[in-house]
């Protein structure tokens, strides 16, 4: 099905004679793949008769080739898949299966993306990036000090780049755009923190979605905030730079080197907001983050420290 969806993406009119001798399939079998492709991916496909099939919209897909092409330094390895559960679940096991860290994992659409504190991440095919980053961690928990946040700063400078300059960051990871997400980020950890673990830092941008109703949160995109369709292997290669240059200054100088450029970008600074964690729920003022990242809250005049990936923040100033 996906070999028919490589013919179709030029966007152009193909005929059901050409498409099934290309396949070696016969013309109801390529209708029968259209109707699934439809179905399946939410992929909208002109038929005119007389002149064939079109996909409603060009596709642009994930090409390794084009991500290395696009990234000036050596890249790390990249594995594309079409579909996949979870980049993330996939580098893990890729790991364990041996393969040597660091890679990436970039997939068109995933069926089971994760989302922070057990949500889902809705993750149709081609439209976004689902990337995830499988490192090998050496160094003990000093290396994992704040990391989550040196991941929002990268992806942050990439949409930046694009010219999405109002984005900023949301405790401990999100990155918004006028209160909207635009990126989640979910790292998970096997091994023992404290001696040699892998971490997999897995990024979702939303890029050039322009609807999805199973969002249950306020959420825009790269093309609604730029007005333009972007190259996702373009950004895939831009966010592979900016998470080497800040994981190599997190790895030379540690977390504290960088807090005072994370709490610049953070949308929060200031605000009155509730932190929730399940049912319990603290109201204070955000003073910032401190050295390994945790959120400093003022909370009844004393300042409180938080860390921890189950909580979440919400604004209270307009309450
Ligand atoms: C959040 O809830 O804000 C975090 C979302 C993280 C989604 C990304 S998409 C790529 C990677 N694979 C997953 O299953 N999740 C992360």
């Amino acid at each position: 099905m996906l070999t028919l969806l490589k013919l179709l993406k030029d966007g152009r009119f193909h005929s059901g004679q050409a498409l099934g001798a290309a396949l070696g399939v016969s013309r109801s079998a390529v209708w029968k793949q259209l109707q699934q492709l439809e179905a399946e991916f939410g992929l909208v496909i002109h038929k005119v008769r007389g002149r064939g099939y079109q996909l409603a919209n060009p596709l642009v897909l994930l090409s390794e080739l084009e991500i290395a092409a696009a990234t000036p330094s050596a890249s790390w390895p990249v594995h594309v898949y079409d579909s996949i559960d979870s980049t993330n679940a996939e580098a893990l096991r890729l790991v364990g299966k041996g393969v040597v860290a660091p890679f990436i994992v970039v997939a068109e659409r995933q069926t089971a993306g994760r989302g922070r504190r057990g949500r889902q991440w809705v993750s149709p095919f081609a439209e976004n990036i689902y990337y995830s980053l499988l490192l090998r961690i050496d160094g003990g928990m000093r290396q994992l000090e704040g990391l989550s946040l040196v991941v929002g700063l990268a992806v942050l400078q990439a949409l930046r780049e694009l010219g999405i300059a109002g984005a900023g960051l949301k405790w401990p990871n999100d990155v918004l755009v006028d209160n909207k997400k635009i990126a989640g980020i979910l790292l998970e950890l096997v091994g023992d923190p404290a001696d040699v673990c892998h971490v997999v830092l897995g990024v979702g941008i939303n890029v050039n979605m322009q609807v999805a109703d199973q969002v249950d949160q306020l959420w825009t995109s790269a093309r609604l905030e730029t007005g333009r369709s972007i190259d996702r292997n373009q950004l895939i290669a831009s966010l592979g730079e900016k998470l080497r240059f800040y994981l190599e200054w997190h790895q030379s100088s540690g977390f504290a080197a960088i807090q005072a450029e994370w709490e610049q970008n953070h949308l929060w600074q200031g605000r009155k907001v509730a932190l929730v964690a399940g049912v319990n729920q603290v109201e204070g003022i955000v003073l910032g983050i401190d050295q390994q990242g945790a959120l400093r809250l003022q909370v009844d005049g004393v300042e409180k420290v938080f860390s921890g990936g189950e909580l979440s923040l919400r604004l209270r100033d307009d309450a």
